[in-house]
Order: C-alpha cells, then structure tokens, then sequence
C-alpha cells in the first residue's frame, strides 16, 4: 500500500474486493489474460477502421467498414475496460502514483475524445462515399491521430511494469 496516495486508491485497494483479486491464485491472471486478448482484438478492429479511412482498401464501401469494426471495437473496449478495472484494484494506490499509468489515462481520454469528435462530425458524412471515392483530410487526420493514441496506450500499459 503506497499511503502517499489519495485515500480512495488507498481505500479501494484496501477493500475485500481489491484483496480477493490479490488473493485468489487464479483472478489477476485471468484479468490479465482477458486485458491482453481484448486488446489484441480490439487494435485489430481500430487498425481496419483506420486502414480505411487513411485510403487502405479503397474498393470497399467505408459505411460497411466502419459499422462492422466499431460494434467489434465497442465490445472489445468493454472488456477492456472491466478487465483493467480488475487489474487497477488490485494496486491502485500504487498505480494512481505510477507516471506511465498516469499518462495511460491521459492518453485514453484523448483517444476516447478523438472518437467522439470523429463520430459527431466526421462519420455521419462519409455514409454518402461510395468505394474509391477519396475520402476528407480530416477523416485521415482523425484515423492516424487514433492509430497513434491507441498504440501509445499499449506501449503504456506495459510501461507500467518497469516504473
Ligand atoms: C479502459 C481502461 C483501462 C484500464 C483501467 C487499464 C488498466 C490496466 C492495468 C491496471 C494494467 C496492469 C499494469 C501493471 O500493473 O503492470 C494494464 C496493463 C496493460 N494494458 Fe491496460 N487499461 C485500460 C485500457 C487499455 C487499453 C485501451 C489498452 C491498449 C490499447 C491497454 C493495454 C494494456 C497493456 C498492453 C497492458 C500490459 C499487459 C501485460 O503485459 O501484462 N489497456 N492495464
């Protein structure tokens, strides 16, 4: 327990939850393991999507690309999500002190922004572009920026084992 955090960290990490998953030989490995596969997953889909927005595969339709890789990125972000939020109880006063994941969540809130801004302003747009069609500047722009925060993440999540 590193007291220097703030009492919540403390707090979680202290409670019967954040010691069952330290304590069972098999919860942090399965949550571990889950964290890895989904994430795998998870930049397989973004990869396509960004793929294609960036002028990757130009004979397919870019609506059909985007509906079938964000509904396996969606599902593949929430067990991303409940799986680190395993993995942060375990150790939060630790982690919330950690500079790597620190800038994990900076990261993922930039990337999760970068998102929004794509599907509020971007994607309802490019539902008219037929296939070969050159897509905007900004849906490039949109694809590398995401491509970029996504893999910064990864590199942070293993990051925070050597800090
Ligand atoms: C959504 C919220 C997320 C939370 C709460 C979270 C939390 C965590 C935690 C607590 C760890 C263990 C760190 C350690 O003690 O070494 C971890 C590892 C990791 N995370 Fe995440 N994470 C999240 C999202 C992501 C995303 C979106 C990615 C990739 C795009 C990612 C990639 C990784 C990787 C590659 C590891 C290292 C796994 C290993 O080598 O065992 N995480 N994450």
């Amino acid at each position: 327990m590193d007291t220097a955090a703030p009492a919540a960290f403390q707090a979680l990490e202290g409670s019967g939850f954040g010691a069952f998953i330290r304590q069972t030989v098999w919860m942090y490995p399965i949550a571990n393991v889950t964290h890895v596969v989904a994430v795998v997953v998870f930049a397989g889909a973004v990869a396509v999507i960004d793929a294609r927005l960036m002028g990757a595969f130009a004979g397919t339709a870019v609506s059909e690309v985007l509906h079938g890789g964000r509904r396996v990125a969606v599902a593949a972000f929430g067990a991303i999500a409940l799986s680190g939020a395993i993995l942060f109880s375990a150790e939060a006063s630790h982690l919330a002190l950690n500079p790597i994941f620190q800038t994990k969540v900076l990261l993922i809130g930039l990337a999760l922004l970068n998102v929004l801004v794509f599907e509020l302003a971007f994607a309802p747009r490019l539902r008219e572009f037929p296939p070969r069609m050159p897509l905007p500047a900004t849906a490039r722009a949109s694809a590398f920026v995401s491509l970029a925060t996504w893999l910064a993440v990864a590199a942070c999540g293993r990051g925070i084992a050597y800090f």
